[in-house]
């Protein structure tokens, strides 16, 4: 099978890397990659975004299978034109997508399938808005109602600050969503969907904001840990009939049956798991921790997926120990980071690349907010964290910061779903 991957994070590279793992996979290209894809991947250029490009080079490789790694090539319809062109495709079509790309259709789903998320109000005229924030918070959850790279988000208990990121949207011309607020701890389930099947991958926490103790802005993940320790054993089962089965569902009745994966990013309230969001893709950096334990070959699996052959899949073969990733960032990030300071350690075992390229001279370089992913695996959350920070000093990168405390509160047993 020759499998073409589409993107340049740590994601990309996690899928490149457990592809080339897959006996199946007699050929892996990756476009437009990065300096740490190449090492498994051959590197083909392309504008991601563009349909009728990715299906032209798809077509040209020779693929027989086509990974979508981002959400903005899928909310552009490259998958469709991928399956047009006649070649398996691991991403939903533009219509299906709409869950991640429009919040007010996610909505909407959500309340035809009856799925329990946040309440909410889109608000797109500034004379509206004060009357609409004096009926939410405090504490205040204020979205863009758009693709934004989870950066879009402010939730904040300061009035002011709710407000003026509100405003800075709607002068943007973009429609405000103002959400209840959740509590409780959040979790990610990725499940792979093949228009009606549902096979829930294992639950993963990721940590958006920048900074230790979850202080400063949201990003688009510093890092994650996969399996949850301090969740139920029945969780993930519930998760799957309550809320991903219902979802995918009403897709099928709205003729936008989604293939690939749905990404379901929830808070475990007391009043229960309630849906945060939906994307629908692998998400970053949460896939480098899943993917790092997952022992069944993946192209098959993807293939599989995007071919609706999901219920005859054997049960997932899963590495019974535990995985941290921890993200470093480039010095700016997630403001405009800095470009071009050269990594050291980068080809560490267990470090994946995301803003990374290879410059002329042969250094690897920073390209990007997030340069590198670095995974740790151990029989136990606690030694999977103590390789992960090993790994991480032995990379160098200049102005970079990460976080400290990825996964220290679950190893400390700190976490627990608030009850009534
Ligand atoms: P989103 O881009 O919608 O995933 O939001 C980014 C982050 O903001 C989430 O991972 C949560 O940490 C936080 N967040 C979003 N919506 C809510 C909400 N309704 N209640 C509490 N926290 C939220
Ligand atoms: N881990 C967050 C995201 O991929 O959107």
């Amino acid at each position: 099978m020759r499998v073409l991957v589409v993107g340049s994070g740590a994601r990309e590279h996690a899928l490149v890397l457990a592809a080339s793992h897959d006996p199946a996979v007699t050929a892996i290209a990756c476009a437009p990659g990065n300096a740490g894809t190449a090492a498994h991947a051959e590197q083909l250029g392309v504008q991601a975004v563009d349909p009728a490009a990715v299906a032209a080079l798809a077509v040209d490789w020779q693929a027989d299978l086509v990974v979508i790694g981002p959400e903005v090539p899928l909310v552009a319809g490259v998958a469709d034109a991928v399956r047009k062109a006649g070649i398996a495709c691991f991403g939903p079509s533009a219509e299906a997508a709409r869950i991640e790309g429009s919040k007010a259709f996610a909505k909407d789903v959500m309340a035809a399938a009856k799925v329990p998320t946040a309440h909410s109000e889109i608000v797109d005229n500034p004379a509206h808005l004060d009357a609409a924030l004096a009926r939410f918070g405090p504490t205040w959850v204020v979205k863009d109602d758009g693709l934004a790279a989870g950066k879009g988000v402010v939730v904040t208990p300061d009035y002011d600050t709710a407000r003026a990121h509100a405003m800075t949207l709607l002068d943007g011309g973009h429609p405000v969503l103002l959400e209840s607020f959740l509590d409780g701890p959040e979790a990610s389930l990725f499940c792979l969907v093949d228009g009606r099947t549902v096979v829930p991958l294992l639950p993963a926490q990721d940590f958006k904001r920048v900074g230790d103790g979850d202080a400063g802005p949201n990003t688009g993940g510093m890092g994650a840990y996969a399996p949850l320790p301090w969740a139920s054993p029945t969780l993930v089962d519930e998760l799957v009939r309550d809320i991903v089965q219902p979802v995918v569902d009403e897709l099928a009745a709205r003729d936008a049956a989604f293939t690939g994966l749905l990404y379901a990013g929830l808070a475990l309230t007391s009043d229960g798991p309630q849906v945060i969001e939906f994307n629908c893709r692998f998400g970053d950096p949460e896939t480098q921790v899943v993917l790092a334990l997952l022992n069944t070959p993946l192209a098959g699996l993807l293939h599989a997926t995007a071919t609706g052959r999901l219920a005859e899949q054997p049960p997932l073969d899963w590495h019974p120990g535990a995985a941290v990733t921890v993200v470093i960032a480039a010095d700016g990030y997630p403001g405009v980071p800095r470009a071009g300071d050269v990594i050291t350690g980068g080809e560490t075992e267990g470090v994946l690349h995301a803003g990374t390229r290879r410059r002329e001279d042969g250094a690897v370089v920073s390209h990007g907010g997030r340069v590198l992913s670095v995974v740790g695996i151990g029989d136990d959350l606690a030694a999977a964290r103590e390789q992960a920070y090993a790994r991480v000093a032995k990379v160098h990168l200049p102005g970079s910061h990460h976080r400290t405390d990825i996964a220290l509160r679950a190893v400390e047993g700190a976490i627990a779903v608030p009850v009534r």
